[in-house]
């Protein structure tokens, strides 16, 4: 299946684009500019030896030519970045991992903002309403993508309104060692799976630690009569 990491460029886009080639999926590494692409293909091959499942492209040519596309850009460039990309877009599932952080507007990351579609996956749904969108990665950090010989020792808490879109990037997304997925629901939930990351970057910055991720439990014990 193609990949098209949209604004693959930074430290989230590049970690997860490099542990999807590392599992050998094809990933095209998407940018405003392609120049700015290669140079992140030439960062994942740095780690990874000389493969050939990844290559550049702009993030419309990434978004035309992937089977499924992962957003990974700063609030501020959601809205621009997803114009952008309209018409490749068009019909895939669309992962979101937009975090709506007050650091956006020059506050803390620690702290989460309110938007007034309840969420920045449902914001990207707003602006691109016949893309499948799905909140996902929002938990998992840079650090965790790039420590490439560990399995992430993560869940992916997931939700969106498309059940098939869901079903078809479950099994992808845990192609990755070590994440589960765990679909939340409908993607109105995004609005509490969103808020989990500040809640992280908090606990890392307490902890002195760059590892905060969640797992939930107890989902496969069955019922209590
Ligand atoms: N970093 C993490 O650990 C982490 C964890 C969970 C969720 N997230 C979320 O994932 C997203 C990406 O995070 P990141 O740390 O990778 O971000 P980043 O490095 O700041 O930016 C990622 C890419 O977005 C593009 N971009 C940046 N500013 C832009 C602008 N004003 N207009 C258009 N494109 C712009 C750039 O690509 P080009 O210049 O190549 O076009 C850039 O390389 C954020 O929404 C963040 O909240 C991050």
């Amino acid at each position: 299946m193609k990949i098209g990491v949209i604004g693959g460029t930074g430290g989230q886009g590049l970690g997860i684009a490099t542990r999807f080639a590392q599992a050998g999926e094809e990933i095209i590494i998407g940018s405003r500019t392609l120049e700015k692409a290669q140079v992140g293909v030439d960062k994942v091959k740095e780690l990874l030896g000389d493969i050939k499942n990844v290559r550049a492209a702009t993030n419309q040519d990434a978004a035309k030519e992937s089977d499924v596309l992962i957003l990974t850009v700063p609030l501020a460039a959601q809205k621009d970045t997803l114009l952008s990309i309209k018409e490749g877009a068009t019909g895939k599932p669309l992962l979101d991992a937009t975090g709506p952080l007050m650091s956006a507007i020059g506050g803390s990351a620690t702290q989460c903002m309110l938007l007034p579609e309840g969420s920045a996956a449902q914001r990207a749904q707003t602006i691109l309403p016949a893309a499948k969108v799905i909140c996902a990665f929002n938990n998992i950090s840079q650090t965790w993508w790039m420590q490439l010989d560990e399995p992430i020792d993560c869940d992916c808490l997931i939700c969106g309104d498309d059940k098939d879109a869901k079903a078809m990037v479950t099994p992808l997304i845990e192609m990755v060692p070590g994440i589960k997925v765990v679909d939340c629901g409908a993607l109105e939930r995004a609005s509490i799976i969103e808020k989990i990351t500040p809640l992280l970057i908090g606990l890392n910055i307490r902890n002195k630690c760059q590892f905060g991720g969640i797992r939930i439990t107890g989902l496969d014990k069955g019922r209590v009569c």
